[in-house]
């Protein structure tokens, strides 16, 4: 076996990847981002891996959401703020139910490059290259929008940087407070429709009144004010990934540094492929995206490769089956890694597998099926006597219409109001609140279960 580089990748079978036509210029690029600095720090990677491990064991849950795809025409402050906001909402009400520190990681400042279904889109008659995501070509359908260039990698870069400086400064400038964010949620739950998660939402209130009645407050309490809030992406573009790649002068070890958490794509997990080969030599944690086409074999490839010193934390696999389907396909891998002793922390991606065309054209997402995949998921779980680790969603803070149902539903004939997506259909701000809680009437379920279980 050759020894990892950071540029050893590009010995390997590539795919999903843009050829772009003009060299010079890529290779300008390339050196301009190598001189720039890390968006993040190799500590802040590894405490992430530690709150994985935990989640692997049951005492942390991972909440990872955001867009599909970052668009830089959709790039502002208030887009930022609102899908923080309600990712902190649902965390709130997720750490209820599991009863364990919920992990926040943004699919954001980075979430820029797309793998497509096919290479190229026909409309009209009219046949182009596929929109790869902003980091590499333009959505518009005209030729000249679809050419690969370089360029963007310096936009997506600069949108990274800004985005993930509002999150720090959300994080810990008293925008998070436990208070005023449990505060937005009893909004929600004001509404007629809402009210069967009023109950939740009254005991969290009953249990902040407590602990301020005990002297635990903003005040006293620093945990209470601020929130750890980690970035993450699929690491497509090899390129821009290369090029942020550092040594960590503590460990000697090299570090991803476009984002915390880097992910696999479902399409670009082949074990001797270009993707896995750049993931196998960073030290951040990772995440192998997992549909109905992963084997045995593969998993067991890609766990030796991926981790091969079995570390916790290290390796999240994430499960995107479709609903209907996580039984049939969920056992198998379970099996694998038990039989390999393996650590990973299981992840549930109910989204990739729900997509489907609405009556009225549209790609979307039938919110009934996407919590019936995760309640699926926690039922094979149980079954198996393993751990599920946490949730990845495609969401924004936005009202937007892009999935359907949910309490303020939306029908496919609302659809057309405001889909903004570039790529894939997220949940709006309410559907993704009330998802966390019936996520945490599960997570809460399955506690009393165990206990009974303990008891019993
Ligand atoms: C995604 O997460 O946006 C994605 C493309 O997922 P998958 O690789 O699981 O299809
Ligand atoms: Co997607």
């Amino acid at each position: 076996m050759s020894e990892w580089t950071k540029s050893s990748w590009r010995s390997k079978p590539r795919i999903q990847m843009p050829d772009y036509p003009d060299q010079a210029a890529l290779e300008a690029v390339e050196g301009q981002l190598a001189r720039f600095p890390l968006l993040v720090f190799a500590g802040e990677a590894r405490r992430l891996k530690k709150h994985l491990a935990a989640a692997a064991r049951g005492e942390a849950f991972l909440l990872q959401g955001g867009d599909c795809a970052e668009s830089f025409d959709q790039f502002s402050s208030d887009a930022i703020r609102d899908t923080f906001k309600v990712m902190l909402q649902m965390a709130i009400v997720l750490t209820y139910g599991a009863k364990v520190p919920v992990i926040k990681v943004g699919r954001m400042a980075g979430q820029f490059a797309k793998p497509r279904s096919a290479p190229t889109e026909t409309l009209d008659g009219i046949e182009l290259p596929s929109y790869r995501g902003d980091i590499i070509n333009e959505l518009d359908f005209s030729p000249e929008a679809r050419i690969p260039d370089p360029a963007k990698m310096m936009r997506a870069y600069t949108q990274a940087a800004a985005t993930l400086n509002l999150l720090r400064a959300f994080s810990t400038g008293g925008y998070a407070d436990v208070h005023q964010v449990h505060g937005w949620t009893l909004g929600f739950t004001e509404g007629e429709k809402s009210e069967k998660y009023r109950e939740i939402a009254n005991r969290i209130s009953d249990t902040l009144d407590f602990m301020s009645a005990a002297g635990v407050n903003s005040d006293t309490a620093h945990t209470l004010q601020s929130v750890e809030f980690y970035t993450s992406h699929e690491s497509l573009l090899l390129e821009y990934e290369e090029a942020l790649t550092r040594v960590d002068s503590t460990t000697g070890k090299w570090l991803a540094g476009s984002g915390h958490m880097i992910w696999i794509g479902d399409r670009t997990r082949q074990p001797d492929g270009a993707h896995v080969e750049f993931a196998s030599g960073v030290q951040n944690p990772i995440g192998l995206k997992a549909g109905p086409s992963m084997t045995p074999e593969d998993l067991k490839a890609l766990m030796a490769k991926l981790n091969p010193e079995n570390e916790p934390g290290r390796l999240t696999l994430i499960a995107r089956f479709g609903a209907g389907s996580v039984g049939e396909h969920l056992p198998r891998l379970i099996k694998t890694v038990r039989d390999e002793g393996a650590n990973v922390t299981w992840v549930c991606d109910p989204m990739h597998g729900n997509t489907i065309k609405s009556s009225t054209g549209y790609k979307t997402r039938p919110f009934d099926s996407v919590l019936r995949e995760v309640r699926e998921f926690f039922a094979v779980h149980t079954a198996e006597g393993t751990t599920p680790g946490g949730v990845h969603f495609e969401m924004t803070g936005q009202d937007v219409t892009e999935c359907t149902g949910g309490v303020r539903a939306v029908s496919d004939e609302d659809l057309s109001d405001r889909y903004h997506t570039a790529c894939d259909p997220r949940l709006n701000a309410s559907q993704s609140l009330e998802l966390a809680f019936l996520v945490a009437e599960e997570l809460s379920s399955r506690r009393s279960a165990r206990q009974d279980q303990a008891t019993g």
